[in-house]
Order: C-alpha cells, then sequence, then structure tokens
C-alpha cells in the first residue's frame, strides 16, 4: 500500500462556479463519480448542488448524451430541476471518461450496479472495473468510496486492485448509500446517517469535510472499519425485508382464518419497540435492491459458513408472497382465463419510481398472457421500461380508465397516489365484470361490496 505523502486540498475557489454552499474554510471538493444511475446520479447531483466540484462518468454513450442534454434517464421527482441547476452553475459535467481536470479529484465514489448471479451471489465485476479506471488516471492521492451495495471483502479487494500500479496513494472506503427510489434526492441531502467505513485517519477526514454540508442541522456520521460498513447496508435491507415478508406471511395466514392484517399492523406497529415503518402486506418486495441484496446476503453467510436462516426466511416467504398474490388474482377469473381482459394498474416495483427491476407485477402478468388474457396496463412512468425490459405482448394506456374499460378484471400492482381514489362508479359502468384485486391494500376503506364489485385485498377482509 502507498504511504500518504500529502493531502494537498484541491482548492477550487476562484474556479467558475465553484463556491456554492461553501466557505474558505470548506472548499468545494473536487469528486469524480463512476456510474450514473439511480444512485450515482443522484450523489453527483446532490454533492454538486452541495458547492462540490463533479463529474459523473458512465459507459454508457446514450446515457451521457442525455444526461449532457440536461435530460435524466430515469423518473425520480425533483432530480431534473437538482441537476439543472448544478449544471448551470458549472459545478457538475458528465463524461464517458474522466476529464482532464477530474484526474486530481480528491474523492472518487464507485457506483456501477452489482446485479445478482445465478448462484444468488453479487456480481461486482462492474466495481472492478470502474477500480481500474480510477488506477490508471488518478494524478492526485485520493479516497475511493464505494458506494455500490458489495459484499464484504470487497473494498479490502478494490484497495489490493488501487494499489497495483496507481501512481498516487489511493485510499478506499465503504459508504454504502440508503437512498430510496421516489424519495432518492431527500434522503440523499437529508440522511438518517452517513457511514463511513474506513481503514485510515485521512480518508475519514476527508470523507468528513465533503459530507459537511448536508451535516448542517446534525452530525449524521458513523464511523467504523470497512467490513462491518459494507455488512451494515446488507444488514438494513435484510431487516426492512423481513419485517415485509414477516406481515406478507401473516397477511396469508388472515385471509386463511379471517383476521385483518390491517388491525394487526395497526397493533403491532403501535408498540413502540416496533414502529409502524414496513409493516404494510402486499404483492412481495421487489425493485433492484431488497431481492439481490436479500440474496447476496445469505449467500456470502453461507459461504462463510453461518447461514442466516432468518434471511433466506425472508427471502423465501418473498418468493411465496408473488406466487400467493399471482394466484389470488387469478383466482378471480373463476379459473377461465384465455381471452379475459385484465387490467393492470401500476407496473412500477413501487410508486414514485419507474424501476420495473423485480417489479411483482410480472409473475402475475407473464402468468395471464401465457394463460391467454387480454393485459391492459396503465403506469404514469413505467409502462414504456416494462414493456422495452419484458417485452410481454400487453397493451398500454395513459388513461387508468381507458385501461380498465372492458375489464373482467382489475389489479393495482402499484399504489402510486392517483390510483387511491377512483372513481369507482364509473369503473362499474366501464369494466364488463366487476372484479377488483387489491394487491396493495389501498382500497380496504370503501364499502366496495356494497357498489357491486367483488373486491380481494391482500389479508383483508373480502367483499
Ligand atoms: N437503486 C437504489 O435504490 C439503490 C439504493 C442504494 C444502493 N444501491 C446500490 O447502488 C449500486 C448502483 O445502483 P443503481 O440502481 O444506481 O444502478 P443502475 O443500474 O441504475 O446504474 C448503474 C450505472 O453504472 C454504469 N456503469 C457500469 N459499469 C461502469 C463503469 N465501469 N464505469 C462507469 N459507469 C459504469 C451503468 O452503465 C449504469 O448506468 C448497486 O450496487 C445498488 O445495489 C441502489
Amino acid at each position: 500500500m502507498h504511504e500518504l505523502v500529502s493531502w494537498g486540498r484541491v482548492r477550487l475557489l476562484g474556479e467558475a462556479g465553484v463556491q456554492a454552499g461553501n466557505d474558505a474554510t470548506t472548499p468545494a471538493v473536487k469528486i469524480t463519480v463512476l456510474g450514473s444511475g439511480y444512485v450515482g446520479l443522484v450523489a453527483a447531483a446532490g454533492f454538486a448542488d452541495a458547492g462540490h466540484q463533479v463529474q459523473c462518468i458512465d459507459i454508457d454513450v446514450a446515457r451521457v448524451e442525455k444526461l449532457r442534454r440536461g435530460e435524466v434517464p430515469f423518473f425520480e421527482p425533483g432530480l431534473r430541476e437538482v441537476m439543472s441547476r448544478a449544471i448551470r452553475g458549472g459545478r457538475l459535467t458528465f463524461g464517458t471518461e474522466i476529464n482532464a481536470g477530474h484526474r486530481a479529484s480528491e474523492v472518487y465514489f464507485i457506483a456501477v450496479g452489482t446485479p445478482p448471479l445465478a448462484d444468488g451471489s453479487a456480481d461486482v465485476s462492474a466495481v472492478y472495473a470502474a477500480a481500474k479506471t480510477i488506477r490508471e488516471v488518478a494524478e492526485a492521492p485520493a479516497v475511493v468510496g464505494i458506494k455500490s451495495t458489495v459484499p464484504v471483502g470487497t473494498c479490502d479487494a478494490v484497495q489490493a486492485i488501487v494499489d497495483e500500479g496507481a501512481r498516487v496513494p489511493l485510499r478506499v472506503a465503504s459508504i454504502p448509500e440508503f437512498l430510496k427510489e421516489g424519495t432518492a434526492l431527500a434522503d440523499f441531502m437529508k440522511p438518517d446517517r452517513i457511514i463511513l467505513g474506513v481503514a485510515d485517519g485521512e480518508a475519514e477526514r476527508v470523507l468528513r469535510d465533503l459530507y459537511r454540508p448536508l451535516q448542517l442541522s446534525s452530525e449524521r456520521i458513523l464511523v467504523m472499519d470497512r467490513c462491518s460498513s459494507e455488512l451494515s447496508k446488507y444488514a438494513a435491507n435484510a431487516m426492512l425485508a423481513s419485517r415485509i415478508s414477516f406481515m406478507n406471511e401473516l397477511s396469508r395466514l388472515c385471509d386463511a382464518i379471517g383476521a385483518d392484517i390491517h388491525a394487526i399492523r395497526r397493533a403491532v406497529g403501535s408498540d413502540r419497540r416496533i414502529g409502524p415503518q414496513f409493516l404494510y402486506a402486499g404483492p412481495g418486495f421487489g425493485g433492484s435492491c431488497f431481492p439481490k441484496d436479500v440474496s447476496a446476503l445469505a449467500y456470502q453467510a453461507r459461504q462463510a459458513g453461518v447461514p442466516l436462516e432468518v434471511v433466506e426466511a425472508a427471502g423465501r416467504a418473498n418468493e411465496a408472497q408473488r406466487v400467493y398474490v399471482r394466484d389470488r388474482a387469478l383466482s378471480m377469473l373463476g379459473g377461465e382465463v384465455a381471452g379475459k381482459v385484465v387490467a393492470v394498474w401500476g407496473v412500477a416495483f413501487k410508486a414514485e419510481t419507474d424501476d420495473v427491476r423485480e417489479t411483482p407485477a410480472l409473475p402475475l402478468i407473464r402468468a395471464l398472457v401465457e394463460k391467454g388474457a387480454e393485459v391492459h396496463i396503465h403506469d404514469p412512468e413505467a409502462a414504456d421500461n416494462f414493456v422495452r425490459s419484458y417485452g410481454l405482448p400487453v397493451r398500454c394506456f395513459e388513461n387508468e380508465y381507458e385501461a380498465a374499460t372492458g375489464a373482467d378484471l382489475l389489479v393495482v400492482m402499484t399504489e402510486w397516489r392517483h390510483l387511491r381514489n377512483p372513481d369507482f362508479p364509473r369503473l362499474r359502468t366501464l369494466m364488463r365484470t366487476p372484479n377488483l384485486f387489491d394487491a396493495r391494500n389501498i382500497w380496504t376503506t370503501f364499502e366496495l361490496g356494497k357498489s357491486g364489485f367483488r373486491y380481494l385485498g391482500v389479508g383483508t377482509r373480502s367483499t
């Protein structure tokens, strides 16, 4: 490993537009972010908005062209405005390569994808590739912060990669990201905590300076070793996934024995030791994080000879919930699926995102298509992504009522706000058969049976 000779600060005051949010005692930090997905782009825009000087690079040429035009390549509320402001202020640029100025970055962030491999482990090859890029270009001592969610030991492996042949000392740190799609900017700007997994005090000092503008109201930094930091991210996601799976299993029991999952949620969640969050039963968790992180953590634990029974069960319960919800929806068609028209409201894995990775809508829609149903989908942001990603023969509708016209079954799979209070009398006249399946339990408070609908939720009393 290189000895740290000098950590001379790159003072940017005086360069165009770099001062915002900083004063002479906390000069802007020159940052390069590798990866412009949900995590990388939010971090790049967020740090630039906090006054730092940021270049965000990606290997996806088309994506970079979009970004250069000021377009956000995915849906994330508020991101375009913050990004545009930073671009106009000269604090944020994009490229497919690290530009000459940013080869002297003080901090590099790796925010590339870590998708699941067939055996459930995390594919960290993009992280290693990004580390090699940094090693080749870095011209000044820097911290390499890994924001991607990576198995324990990845920071050590990346340290070994950058130590081999870099011209300057590079200190690898684990800085896991806890943002949620849909509220990513707010989560980034006001995080519950900032975890710094570091192997030395210099890296900690640089990172504390970097995060200073995001800590004006209170100190949120937790410093720990790199392995604990890497594991913290998986532990948090697995804990949240376990809560969801626990409630989902209970919802199935509720359906079987006639209890109401809403009542259970309120009863359990009002206990201050438990708290009300992440206790909603539904179609099972999806997205690009929980499913893969649960399986990657379980995989690493098995490899270490310490299988995590609770985590494994959370993953299995989620699979079971997806199947349960699919079959419960299909059951409303009375065994005759071919030729039926089914409207699906919402295909994003959750509201306020266009992300359809591991969306719970997929198993249902795939089954409907395979069994010969005509599927109409409506989603305000994710319909195109869904069709592009899965290539299923569905019809897309901008308007939710048009999607439901002539339907024998309407299924709500994503809890978008505009779907929470539909015009039920209108739906009743538009649909061919008045079957509603509410996989998010957003309509349980309406007395739908009295309006002539057959209504099923998940773990709630049916009408
Ligand atoms: N999406 C979330 O909500 C979220 C939240 C917390 C943590 N994470 C973690 O953060 C990481 C990134 O997630 P994401 O959702 O932003 O991923 P993403 O798939 O949306 O984006 C990754 C981007 O990295 C680019 N890339 C790949 N290799 C590269 C390289 N060598 N150099 C530069 N760019 C490269 C890809 O082209 C892509 O644009 C993952 O490990 C994920 O688990 C995601």
